[in-house]
């Protein structure tokens, strides 16, 4: 089956060097599984991130970032990244879901995704509505501007299966309490996650295996950005809508050019060109397994995606070299 992809004009060998970036992150940020403390692991991530991407050939900014300049000292939106090269937008999350990795629960990873310049959607530090289904489905079969049985009921139909057949993947939130009530009376099954919804969207690409037809709710707008960046690569369809429910988030979303508050971004209006993402799991999850610390290796396991061809590798590498991760810098 051919697929129209966009025009290439990333170089796949970047694909390669992302995946060593997170690699680097997810390492840094295991090494601080279990021990309660966020903050720490976040840091000792966007430590190796900033390191490897400040070395890389490229003239990044960065986009989708770990905040605004001044709340964080490096991967700040607007920051100017890489040691020259093609002028590329860059969106990290060095850790996602940094609660389930000071907890040691599953799903936390290290995500990172290059977009050709000026690809990507700016965003306040702001929620986002989310919706997301896999690959092989008609265009618009679900849309933000219906209600979640409208969506459910058409999604169950497309698939040519009853609506107690299809499973919705939301964040357990106070919040979503009706999204969750208006679901379940579909009759459709609900898996709850406590964090994580990158990962959360990406399981809608793969409903056989992660038994996730359709993923519903607020989340992190930044997040939303680097999870239709994946669908891009993968397929699939995401739209995204901000919440700006203060005067700060619709002035923050008036500076980056945002002029209708209320609208629907489609996935091609979120990442409008070519791109590549690469994640790594740093605790276990069912996107990717968490890093695993042997004697004499360290392992870990990374997808990297490419939208110009919607190539999907799955790397599993062995480390030997472990001075790369400084981690004596981190515990
Ligand atoms: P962090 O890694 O920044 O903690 O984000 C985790 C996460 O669960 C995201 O995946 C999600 O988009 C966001 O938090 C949801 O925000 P909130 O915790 O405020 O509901």
């Amino acid at each position: 089956m051919s697929v129209a992809r966009m025009p290439q004009v990333l170089d796949r060998r970047l694909a390669l060097e992302l995946a060593q970036i997170t690699e680097r992150a997810a390492v840094s940020a295991a090494s601080l599984r279990g021990r309660g403390d966020e903050q720490a692991a976040d840091l000792a991530a966007m430590a190796a991130t900033y390191r490897e991407l400040s070395e890389m050939a490229i003239l990044g900014e960065v986009v989708i970032g770990e905040g605004e300049e001044g709340e964080t000292e490096h991967l700040f939106v607007g920051e100017a990244l890489g040691a020259g090269g093609d002028a590329v937008d860059l969106a990290v999350d060095a850790l996602e879901g940094s609660t389930l990795c000071a907890k040691n629960m599953e799903g936390s990873i290290s995500v990172l995704a290059l977009a050709e310049r000026g690809s990507l959607l700016k965003v306040p530090d702001a929620y986002m509505e989310k919706l997301a289904i896999g690959p092989g489905y008609p265009e618009g079969i679900v849309s933000l501007s219906r209600s979640p049985q409208e969506n459910i009921e058409a999604l169950a139909e497309a698939k040519g299966v009853p609506a107690t057949d299809i499973c919705a993947l939301i964040l357990d939130r106070p919040r979503h309490g009706p999204l969750i009530e208006a679901v379940r009376k579909t009759g459709a099954a609900i898996k709850l996650i406590t964090d994580g919804d990158v990962a959360g969207v990406i399981h809608t690409t793969n409903p056989d295996d992660s038994g996730i037809d359709i993923y519903l709710g607020l989340g992190g707008a930044a997040e939303g950005v680097l999870a239709a960046a994946a669908l891009r690569c993968i397929g699939g369809q995401m739209e995204g809508r901000l919440v700006l429910d203060t005067e700060k988030k619709r002035a923050q979303a008036k500076a980056l050019g945002i002029r209708d508050g209320a609208k629907i971004y489609k996935l091609e209006e979120m990442v409008r060109g070519d791109c590549l993402v690469a994640a790594t799991g740093v605790t276990d999850g069912a996107l990717l397994k968490g890093v695993r610390f042997g004697r004499t290796v360290i392992e870990t396991d990374t997808i990297v995606m490419r939208a110009a061809t919607g190539t999907v590798r799955r790397i599993t590498t062995e480390h030997r070299d472990f001075r790369k991760f400084h981690l004596d810098e981190v515990l």
